[in-house]
């Protein structure tokens, strides 16, 4: 993948964010990620190359812009597969909460699992613990792995979960290996992400969130030589069937790092759109806007933190 598309992707990622940061507060989520994904659409124009979304606003019939199957960028360029969420935590931006953020992820053609809109069951952790997840263990057991890795005791071990009922039962196996935890209310991509930056204070994520969100988060987690597993729990027959159409013929099969997302130029970017444990939100101010990103490459491992000053009497006013 040519190096600059990286940072061409930031742009796209920023756009989105600057957007939907608009509508902080509004308690309106339709138009918080409608205007995410306008504007990623349209800055996904001038990016060079040629994209096809395999993780995206949904199938054909059901979204009108970064559907699965789009064709997006300028036209020009490698031909590459592209997982993205304009908008990421749409409740969180509707209720003005933290880690809401605007992804994309990028590999060569095949590189992502083209997961269904269902959920998935998900464990994920930092470089440190690379090797020691594993979902056909019990939540105790590989806490006890992980610690192991990590050099340390379980009961140093932060554990996020999205506050779900379905979450009671590994709740309560969490606290009762004496791991803590912290609850939160949406976005588990960004809570996967920060695992993999030990000054975020989270050790693992582990609980059921969507599928082609755990595909996002994998992406992130090749880039910084992190690890996740992921098993698809369909809450249907509707999205059992679903599954089959979109290829997967063992709905409980357990999916590794690598089949969730592969390739030697995965490449991803996210942009704050709420303050977060990893990115500060938007920030506007008369005539223009502050965002803070992330960018980072497989190949390279290189992580950029991104901080941009947008002025609107020379750019396009969000
Ligand atoms: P949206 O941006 O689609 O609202 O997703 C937010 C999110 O919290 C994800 O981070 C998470 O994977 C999923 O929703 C959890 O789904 P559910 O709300 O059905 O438990």
């Amino acid at each position: 993948m040519e190096r600059n598309l990286a940072l061409e992707v930031v742009r796209v990622t920023e756009a989105a964010a600057l957007s939907s940061a608009r509508w902080m507060g509004v308690g309106n989520e339709k138009a918080a990620d409608q205007s995410a994904v306008d504007a990623m659409r349209r800055a996904f124009e001038a990016v060079p190359f040629c994209g096809t979304v395999v993780i995206g606003e949904g199938e054909r019939d059901e979204a009108p812009m970064l559907f699965i199957g789009e064709r997006i960028g300028s036209g020009d360029g490698p031909e590459l597969d592209v997982a993205l969420d304009p908008l990421e935590g749409t409740t969180i931006v509707a209720q003005g909460r933290a880690n809401a953020m605007s992804v994309v992820a990028i590999t060569e053609t095949g590189g992502f699992l083209h997961a269904p809109d269902t959920t998935m069951d998900k464990i994920a952790v930092g470089p440190k613990a690379k090797g020691a997840v594993d979902l056909s263990l019990s939540p105790e057991q590989n806490l006890r792995n992980i610690a192991d890795a990590m050099k340390c005791y379980v009961e140093d071990l932060t554990v996020v979960i999205l506050d779900r009922p379905r979450h009671t039962e590994l709740i309560r196996a969490v606290r009762e290996v004496g791991a803590r935890i912290k609850l939160i209310q949406d976005g588990d991509v960004s809570a996967a992400i920060a695992t993999g930056f030990p000054e975020t204070g989270v050790d693992v994520l582990m609980g059921i969130g969507g599928a082609p969100e755990g595909v996002l988060a994998a992406a992130a987690l090749q880039c910084l030589g992190g690890d996740m597993q992921g098993r698809l729990k369909a809450r249907n027959d509707h999205e059992v069937e679903r599954a089959r159409r979109m290829g997967i013929k063992d709905i409980d099969r357990i999916y590794r790092i690598g089949d969730l997302a592969k390739g030697n130029d995965i490449m991803f970017a996210a942009t704050g759109v709420t303050d977060g444990d990893l990115l500060r939100g938007v920030r506007f101010f008369g005539g223009g806007a502050r965002t803070h990103s992330v960018a980072m490459r497989y190949r390279s491992g290189t992580v950029r933190f991104i901080e941009a000053t947008h002025r609107f009497d020379r750019k396009p006013v969000y």
